[in-house]
């Protein structure tokens, strides 16, 4: 694989020194492909937190509005950084809450159940979370699961099909409310060509909303140019921000001056006027307007000190890398050892990110097996029941020595 042809070319790995490896059982590195579920620390995320803790000790209720860092506009330094990875502008984006409160958030806002029009469409097999709040929001409008939740089975080949759902849209389109859509699925790692789904929503007239939880940081968006209406993802995974992180939002300029129903909160209300301390509620334009509270800034500053990261790096660029390195992977792994493991994630490369779900042809009993013999070995993977082994080499700290590793390793225990 060769990715130094292109201008500001990276090589996978390339911002490995600037991660903190967990170790392995014996004490060795551990193969860490785990970056789909949690993102290794980046080492300036420890600065930058022991930075604010010292903020809060030097200037007490001062770091509120001390210099660059000051905590009342803190959540903005990390809007340009966002902006970029979600293809938005920056009164698009806002760092809030947690993924599925910001779901709920947007839901609240942008599902509207009118008469007929009043289902939400999402997949079969969606993240349980996403489910969970989609089904309680049916729940709050006093809707029936069974009629009102509409879940887009996949085909035989175990992927989604863009075709279906524009299918669905064509003819039942008229009674759909809400398309809640991943930008991966979490279980195959399938990339979906969101520009389309996009495309079919606006023809049906029908509001997009994105769970971007296992894309962003992983392909390159273009939330603003699509005319989603609203994403929402975590900062846990691709994004490096650790356990638990600060989540994101995206909201369209187009709904900048929403005046429908929100979930309002003081720090959503106009900056210039919100130490007023007035009692009525007049929203900041744009995804700003959707904040609750003042944010955690101990929480934010690793979410910070990353970002910088994927600023350096440039997202086009380690996506460039990701596609050679998880290429590399799909082709080791059905090159050496096809007969006996299944990829089941689609590898032509606009339908894949990091990620590959891999199934034991064997069956369940030894796919387990094998992931407990690797984890013995210090691999960091995940397991997804019932079968699936998902393994994501991340551009940003994983080496094509690391795939080769991990290839080898399960020949052997094979
Ligand atoms: C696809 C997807 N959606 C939603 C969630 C829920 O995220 P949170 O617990 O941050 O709300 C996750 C968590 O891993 C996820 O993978």
């Amino acid at each position: 694989m060769n990715t130094s042809d292109h201008p500001g070319a990276i090589t996978p790995g390339q911002f490995r020194d600037r991660f903190r490896l967990p170790h392995g059982p014996q004490g060795h590195d551990s193969l860490y492909f785990c970056g789909n579920s949690l993102g290794l620390q980046p080492i300036a995320a420890a600065d930058a937190v022991a930075a604010e803790l010292e903020r809060w000790a030097s200037l007490g209720v001062g770091g509120h509005f001390d210099g660059p860092l000051a905590w009342m506009t803190y959540h903005r330094l990390v809007t340009d950084n966002l902006a970029l990875l979600a293809g938005a502008q920056r009164s698009e984006v806002v760092a809030m809450n947690s993924l599925t409160v910001n779901l709920h958030l947007m839901m609240v806002s942008f599902f509207q159940p009118v008469g007929k029009r009043r289902r939400i469409l999402i997949e079969r097999g969606a993240f349980p979370s996403d489910r969970h709040a989609v089904a309680s929001q049916l729940a709050l409008h006093g809707l029936d699961l069974a009629h009102d939740l509409v879940e887009l089975a996949p085909r035989r080949d175990g992927l989604l099909h863009e075709e279906d759902l524009e299918d669905y849209l064509e003819r039942y389109g008229d009674s759909v409310a809400l398309v809640l859509w991943p930008g991966v699925q979490y279980a195959t790692g399938q990339v979906f060509d969101l520009a389309r789904i996009a495309r079919a929503c606006r023809r049906a007239n029908v509001t997009l909303g994105l769970d971007l939880a296992h894309a962003i940081g992983n392909i390159p968006l273009e939330l603003h140019d699509w005319e989603v209406d609203f994403a929402v993802w975590c900062s846990y995974k691709y994004l490096n921000a650790g356990p638990g992180a600060v989540a994101g939002c995206f909201v369209h300029e187009r709904h900048a001056e929403f005046k429908g129903l929100r979930l309002a909160g003081w720090w959503g209300h106009d900056e210039k006027s919100r130490f007023r301390m007035g009692p009525e509620f007049k929203p900041s334009k744009g995804a700003e307007g959707w904040q609750l509270s003042n944010p955690p800034i101990l929480a934010m500053a690793p979410l910070w000190a990353s970002l910088d990261l994927f600023a350096e790096a440039d997202l086009h660029a380690l996506r460039r890398a990701s596609l050679g390195l998880t290429g590399h992977l799909a082709s080791e792994l059905n090159g050496r050892l096809h007969e006996v493991i299944r990829i089941i994630t689609p590898l032509e490369p606009h339908r894949r990110g990091c990620q590959l779900s891999l199934q034991v042809r064997a069956g369940r009993q030894a796919g387990r097996q094998l992931f407990e013999r690797l984890e013995a070995h210090g691999v960091v993977a995940d397991w997804r029941e019932p079968d699936i082994i998902r393994v994501a080499p991340v551009p940003l700290y994983n080496t094509v020595e690391e795939v080769d590793n991990f290839v080898d390793l399960v020949e052997k225990l094979l």
